[in-house]
């Protein structure tokens, strides 16, 4: 039996059953179930991507919209990869963030307010799905001067006289994890979490969890935000109370059905073993059979593969849902966060799964088979997301490798730097030059025409801060198309910054060259007087690297 749940409890509900349990839950109490929104906000530009379930109603909350119902039900596809809420470094790295994820909700416009959504959420959790309610916690907001807003002692009150949870386990919370707010500006209002303690009891006897709420433990975690908007936030930081008073509940789907199911990880569960089974069977490595199924030895590379498996199996949900709803990966805005993403997941799969041909986008079957029956439109796009995300691997790749290979390459001779302060230059570089090939790659890196000196002093004047120097970045980026968040990434796991500022010197430089290029007009009559001499094999642009050619052969001349 899991520990966390009342003998009533039934473990084996599918993430199917619980969503639907939700949905029916709060329809049999007046609400109307709507579909998600899209994840591509309509009309409103200041939002990248749809974050919270609250984003397509924010019109009725700030009394400009209305619908012809006040209360509803939904489940809403939701990412927070950038902005205010941004997980994307963390995702895969621990066992329960996600950058895509549904949020469960109910909702009051200007219906009920905060005694029902504390008993109803108390009714279902509770009653219904038999969690422990020795077990949980309720947070309440603790009020803040520079809001001018006291403590929400209502709500306190309310969760003290309608469930069985004592004073202890009533908690005031500071703004920071109470006070909800869907961007800097909005509807927003003080909230009320509802979090569960899934420690064994030792671990329990000995720690309270009450010390543990908020504090990012994997086992005490947020199950459910109850808010109550009761105000708009202008741009000014001053907070206008709204006429009417409404309710936005989110419930994080993914860990409820890890609770339910009995498991302590979100990536345990049926939302994902298909997934990351499917990966492990795309993976041309023998040792991963699964997820729980890695025939390797060593603990930190066992870890290793575990997290790629769940960077992946993560990914591919975000990357597909978002190109379903017309995020097309591209160098810029809603786009370039996708792109990213994926390039994110490729190099993983690339790097630790073995996975160096296009593999992505045949995940996209597995996960429709799961998901494709709550959210409209997706089964229909299966042939359209497939091939949109083989293009963007398949152009990934070809760069991809090479670029890591230069990264490795350069790395361990940056790392020197770093841990002695770079003071001995010329001990330090005795290594380097002695790597042929690492001096091969720097000096395409350092071919920038202000530079003086070899290229072993050109580095070791950029490596002396111990941090990966701009010309590196700017390389990765220029030859190998590596976004920039990518190298600071994969520099931050081997504990580097990158020199940003010599980075963004290197970006400038550029664009004033394509500027001063562009300005230089076609000169229509030569167009066609270039004569072929020699078909010979195909040409290679060297002009990044080098200024003269000695071995060059003359393949054509212009006339005239
Ligand atoms: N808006 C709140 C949240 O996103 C509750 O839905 O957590």
């Amino acid at each position: 039996m899991n520990p966390h749940l009342q003998s009533s409890a039934d473990s084996s509900r599918s993430s199917e059953e619980i969503r639907q349990d939700f949905l029916q839950f709060f329809q049999a109490k007046g609400h109307e179930a709507v579909p998600s929104a899209s994840l591509v906000p309509e009309g409103d530009d200041t939002l990248l991507f749809t974050n919270a379930g609250m984003n397509q109603f924010k019109d009725v909350f700030l009394g400009t919209g209305q619908r012809p119902y006040s209360r509803a039900v939904d489940t809403q596809k939701c990412l927070r990869v950038s902005g205010k809420h941004n997980d994307l470094e963390e995702v895969g790295h621990d066992t329960y963030h996600h950058t895509f994820f549904e949020m469960l909700g109910n909702w009051s416009f200007g219906d009920y307010f905060k005694a029902e959504a504390i008993r109803w959420a108390w009714e279902l959790l509770v009653e219904r799905w038999g969690l422990a309610p020795e077990r949980l916690y309720a947070t309440v907001h603790e009020g803040d001067d520079d809001f001018g807003v006291s403590a929400d002692a209502e709500a306190y009150d309310l969760w003290h006289a309608q469930t069985s949870l004592p004073e202890e386990r009533i908690l005031y919370e500071p703004s920071k994890e109470n006070f909800w707010m869907m961007g800097d500006t909005g509807p927003c209002g003080p909230c009320s979490e509802l979090h569960v303690d899934l420690r064994p009891p030792e671990a329990r006897r000995e720690t309270p969890g009450r010390e543990l709420v908020n504090a990012d433990h994997p086992q005490v975690m947020e199950l459910w935000n109850l808010v109550f908007i009761q105000y708009n936030a202008h741009p000014d930081g001053s907070l206008e109370p709204l006429d009417d008073q409404h309710v936005d509940t989110g419930m994080g789907f993914e860990r409820m059905v890890a609770v339910l199911q009995g498991e302590e990880s979100t990536y345990d569960t049926d939302l994902f073993a298909p997934l990351l089974q499917a990966v492990a069977d795309l993976s041309p490595r023998a040792n991963i059979q699964g997820y729980d199924d890695l025939h390797i030895d060593d603990d930190d590379e066992r870890e290793q593969v575990r997290i790629a498996l769940r960077v992946v199996a993560d990914h591919i949900r975000t990357i597909a849902f978002a190109i379903s709803d017309g995020a097309m990966p591209s160098n810029e805005g809603r786009g370039y966060v996708i792109r990213r993403i994926l390039r994110r997941a490729v190099r993983y799969g690339y790097q630790t799964l073995g996975l160096e041909e296009p593999f992505l986008h045949r995940l996209v079957d597995p996960l429709l088979e799961k998901m494709g029956g709550q959210f409209d439109g997706l089964t229909e796009q299966q042939e359209f997301i497939e091939r949109a995300i083989q293009a963007e691997e398949e152009s990934f790749l070809e760069t991809l490798g090479t670029g890591i290979e230069f990264f490795e390459r350069v790395v361990p001779h940056v790392t020197r730097f770093q841990k002695t302060d770079g003071e001995e230059t010329d001990g330090l570089l005795g290594e380097l030059q002695q790597d042929a090939q690492a001096l091969d790659l720097l000096e395409k890196a350092y071919v920038d025409a202000d530079d003086s000196g070899t290229v072993l002093h050109r580095f070791a004047r950029t490596a002396r801060g111990g941090a990966l120097p701009g010309q590196i970045a700017f390389l990765l980026h220029d030859t190998y198309g590596f976004p920039i968040d990518l190298t600071r990434l994969m520099a931050r796991e081997r504990g580097l910054d990158v020199d940003m500022e010599g980075y963004e010197t290197l970006m400038d430089r550029q664009q004033e060259r394509a500027r001063a290029a562009s300005d230089f007009a076609v000169d229509q009559s030569s167009v066609h007087a270039w004569q072929p001499v020699s078909e010979g094999d195909a040409s290679v642009f060297v002009g990044y690297d080098r200024d003269v050619v000695d071995d060059a052969e003359i393949r054509a001349v212009r006339g005239g």
